[in-house]
């Protein structure tokens, strides 16, 4: 019987070895692909590494010198606050590492239950629950809460944990267009015959520092019958005179129901999240909320943290109100140099470029003025609405602020002189950009021509040449070279001369309206969608035209698989 056993299987042995290294040879390449859709894309994400306690200033490895930083979240300065950090200490000397259970089974203390009355008590709620993270609390709230008869309305704009922890619950799903309180309404009345209806917000809104109408959606709430859920995030510790969060501020304490927030930001910002709100729903999380069930209890020293975050917030107002003192400071000043900041008075100040290029070569330069700052592109934030995200912090000095709006004027006026300043570099002025672009072409590129960096997309330069048309009447295959070549140098095709174009007259459908990068399907073989001309009459109703170019194939130009590969499928658009 055992020799059967080993006789049977051996035959298969060595195959089986050799489909588990063709397996990962297949995984590797698939993920190739991938990676290198996500950079051709310019959607690519890179950390700098911060070598010092979070806090305004910082050391950013392979940066000299001190940096200003303003894109964290920590927003009272807390993390790094004396009094914080010795709470940890104490806690982690007390109460140990961590749990190495979940609190069900043997990892609840003291502590946390003592922290979950202590959040329950700030936001003046009859019961609290931690979590993880505020992710796990979106991500179990909604699953726990809503079943098929129920349903929910969300804000198009919600954070992607709210839109995650929808998608797990089996309810009823209505979007309803960014603060839109018409459209609420109407799917308000859409859903009236189920059995509960919860509308899911963020109280303020982490891209352009917009703060929920909150007033009016709590009276839509209770004209047509819904429950209100608020995630404050982005408010809870500074938003509202004694920084309870956006229901404070906008007077609606007694009308949202529930609330999910973390202890990650404001907070003390190590980790960990919360939902507060009825003390039945708590209980009905307990028993039901996945991430509470299976998943680590927060660790002592995060829980220690957090506590004392709270109580310097319930003993005095001082912190919440330097915050707000430093933002106006900010905001005003950058207004009188002529920025455009999004919101009205939240400590996200979303400083308004358009240009997706324009906002990476900013924050760049920002870097090497000693400020730190992140650009926004497309698709983080809509096309044509790229903008450099600061953060203010009740720990930022004045001097901090104005040295923070100086280097924007700086380089606000060292790009209009076109980078005469900085002797090597160019500016990236959007002028400049438009310029290069050739004026209406689509035009993907894989380099950055400004700063010459070696196959790096530009970041989001399809959002902000998207979709435009060339202009009617040009010929395939003749459209003009983009003005400012000198913008293309050190790109293969100043190497090569013009680059090759292909007349292509059979796309896949997908494609109209869109531009992108393409990757036909298995030749390995990138192409560069150059400009789509909707303009011109297709040869086919359903068939777009498309001009294409790939300066890495010489002689593309007639190359018939090219229709071909392009009707096997597109990647990525
Ligand atoms: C609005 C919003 N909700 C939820 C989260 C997730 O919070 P946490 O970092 O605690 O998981 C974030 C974090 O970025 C957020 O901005």
């Amino acid at each position: 019987m055992w020799a059967g056993r080993v006789l049977r299987a051996a035959p298969s042995a060595a195959p089986r070895g050799r489909r588990a290294l063709s397996a990962l040879t297949q995984l590797r390449g698939v993920l190739e692909e991938e990676l290198d859709a996500i950079r051709g894309a310019g959607t690519w994400k890179s950390e700098r590494v911060i070598t010092s306690r979070q806090g305004p200033r910082i050391h950013v490895d392979g940066v000299s010198g001190g940096i200003l930083n303003f894109c964290a979240n920590n927003y009272l300065g807390l993390s790094s606050h004396p009094e914080v950090i010795q709470a940890g200490l104490q806690a982690l000397e007390e109460f140990g590492a961590g749990l190495s259970s979940t609190r069900f089974i043997c990892g609840t203390q003291s502590i946390h239950k003592d922290l979950e009355a202590k959040i329950a008590r700030f936001h003046q709620r009859e019961d609290a629950i931690l979590y993880p993270s505020c992710f796990d609390a979106n991500a179990g709230l909604f699953e726990a809460l809503l079943s098929p008869q129920d349903a929910v309305l969300s804000d198009e704009l919600n954070h992607a944990s709210i839109i995650d922890g929808i998608r797990l619950c089996k309810a009823h799903k209505y979007r309803y267009r960014h603060l839109d309180m018409a459209d609420l309404e109407a799917k308000l009345q859409e859903a009236q015959n189920h059995r509960l209806r919860l509308v899911a917000t963020d109280g303020a809104f982490s891209m352009d520092g917009d703060i929920a109408p909150l007033q009016e959606i709590c009276h839509l709430a209770s004209r047509y019958g819904a429950l209100v859920f608020v995630d404050e995030c982005h408010a809870t510790g500074f938003l509202g005179a004694t920084g309870r969060g956006t229901d404070e501020l906008l007077g609606v304490m007694d009308q949202v129901t529930i609330i999910n927030s973390t202890l990650g930001k404001a907070l003390g910002g190590a980790s960990g999240g919360y939902t507060t709100g009825p003390g039945p729903l708590v209980s009905l999380l307990r028993q039901r909320a996945r991430p509470y069930l299976f998943s680590n209890s927060l660790p002592p020293a995060v829980v220690g943290c957090a506590s004392k975050a709270l109580d310097l917030l319930m003993e005095s107002n001082a912190i919440v109100q330097s915050m707000a003192a430093k933002t106006k400071r900010f905001r005003s000043k950058m207004e009188a140099a002529g920025f455009t900041v999004l919101g009205a008075s939240h400590p996200i100040c979303p400083v308004m470029l358009g240009d997706a290029r324009l906002a990476s070569c900013m924050a760049d330069d920002m870097l090497k003025r000693g400020i730190f700052v992140i650009g926004f592109s497309y698709p983080v934030v809509p096309k044509n609405k790229a903008r450099i995200r600061v953060q203010i912090s009740a720990v930022h000095s004045e001097e901090d602020i104005d040295r923070c709006v100086e280097a924007f004027v700086e380089k606000e006026a060292d790009a209009t002189q076109g980078g005469r300043k900085e002797p090597g570099r160019r500016a990236c002025h959007p002028r400049e950009i438009r310029h290069r672009a050739g004026g209406g072409q689509c035009l993907l590129r894989r380099e950055c021509p400004s700063l010459a960096r070696q196959k790096r997309c530009l970041k989001g330069e399809e959002g902000e040449l998207g979709g435009r048309a060339a202009p009617a009447g040009r010929r395939l295959g003749a459209a003009p070279e983009p003005r400012g070549s000198p913008s293309l140098a050190g790109s293969p095709r100043t190497k090569q001369g013009p680059a090759p174009r292909v007349e292509v007259g059979a796309a896949h459908p997908e494609l109209r309206g869109r531009v992108g990068l393409l990757h036909a399907g298995g030749w390995g073989r990138r192409y560069y969608l150059f400009s789509l001309l909707p303009s011109r009459p297709p040869p086919h109703p359903t068939m777009p035209s498309i001009c294409l170019t790939n300066p890495e194939i010489p002689g593309m130009q007639g190359d018939p698989q090219v229709v071909a590969d392009l009707g096997r499928g597109v990647e990525q658009v």
